[in-house]
């Protein structure tokens, strides 16, 4: 029995014809920038999104830690969701590594900062006060796209402040593929994006932060700074070429498998479908039934990721086909059942 895991679109696993393109990948030392393979992943990346240059780094977490040390000094303060990635997972590298104090937003429903918050959070130029230098949002966010309207309106107000502005584009393709926009139209509105292939794309590691070749340039040094500098890394760009050529439409699968996957939910007593976006499902159960239902579903060869909050995230991806989502459903059911 094959297992279906729902708990991030991380867990995907290479797929054969991605491990041999990355077999056959030419290679180089990427510290002297000789590596080809890297070298074309990153121009193919910039020239997607529109814009100069590109860098690839093992992880999300690095992307978006470059970025913020790229944009701001030491005693620069940058704007976030207080639900944002970057903010609340990223054990608060950029305060830990980058003297880069945050100031975290609430957001609103949708995933959005509202501007009037933004603007009141800016400090005032004084020396009491970290100096606010960028504005971080997130799209896709807990799996919602980011109206375009949105995102112009923010890179609007962002400009008018003479502030920087920065994506967190872990699952930028989800967003633009689930908007029918070329990824392109999403980053337009932003200086740097950081997007990662090891989600929803399938490559087993890598993230690309895009931007100027100014931004880039200081990324570049900061990565090597904090040990980011990597060698024949042609092996992982090939990875991620492949995913660009081959699983980007795709996502729209797992988009759908996830609306249909809420809709059967939807129809069990016990369950509270608490929204689905992209290719997450959010549900709510009775707390004191979670471990029994976990237990219940690893039986059934089926892995979700039960935390503190009865709220459960489940995530579509690459490895879950229709039958996989059909296991689910049995699982789901057969548990709710039994009463
Ligand atoms: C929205 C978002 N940003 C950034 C990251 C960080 O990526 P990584 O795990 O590669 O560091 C994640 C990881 O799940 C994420 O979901």
């Amino acid at each position: 029995m094959n297992l279906i895991d729902l708990r991030s679109d991380t867990v995907t696993r290479p797929t054969p014809a991605m491990r041999e393109a990355m077999v056959a990948a030419e290679v180089g030392d990427d510290v002297y920038g000789e590596d080809p393979t890297v070298n074309a992943l990153q121009q193919r990346i910039a020239d997607d999104l529109g814009m100069e240059a590109a860098l690839f780094v093992p992880t999300g977490t690095q992307s978006n830690l470059l970025a913020l040390m790229a944009h701001c000094e030491r005693g620069d303060e940058y704007l976030v969701g207080a639900d944002a990635h970057t903010y609340k997972f990223e054990g608060g590298g950029a305060a830990v590594l980058g003297s880069i104090q945050p100031q975290p937003i609430p957001h609103d429903a949708d995933g959005t900062l509202p501007l009037d918050k933004l603007a009141a959070a800016i400090k005032p130029i004084d020396p009491h006060f970290a100096r606010t230098r960028v504005l971080a949002l997130e799209n896709t966010w807990h799996g919602r796209v980011l109206p375009l309207e949105y995102l112009r309106a923010a890179h609007a107000f962002a400009r008018e402040r003479g502030l920087g502005i920065h994506l967190d584009g872990a699952r930028l393709f989800n967003a633009a593929v689930a908007s029918n926009v070329p990824a392109r139209d999403i980053a337009q509105y932003f200086d740097s994006v950081s997007v990662c292939l090891s989600k929803g794309l399938g490559a087993p590691v890598g993230s690309l932060l895009v931007g100027s070749t100014v931004l880039i340039d200081k990324a570049r040094r900061w990565r090597k700074v904090a040990g980011g500098g990597w060698r024949q890394a042609g092996m992982l760009a090939a990875a991620g070429q492949y995913a660009l050529d081959h699983h980007v439409a795709r996502l729209a699968d797992d988009h759908q498998r996830a609306a249909y996957l809420a809709g059967r939910l939807r129809e069990i007593a016990r369950i509270d479908l608490l929204g689905q976006y992209t290719n997450m499902v959010f549900i709510d159960v009775p707390a004191d039934r979670l471990r029994e239902l976990d237990v219940h579903l690893r039986a059934a060869g089926i892995r979700i990721s039960i935390g503190y909050l009865p709220t459960l995230r489940l995530v579509t991806h690459l490895d879950i086909d229709d039958a996989g989502i059909a296991r689910v459903v049995d699982a789901f059911s057969a548990f709710f059942a039994r009463g």
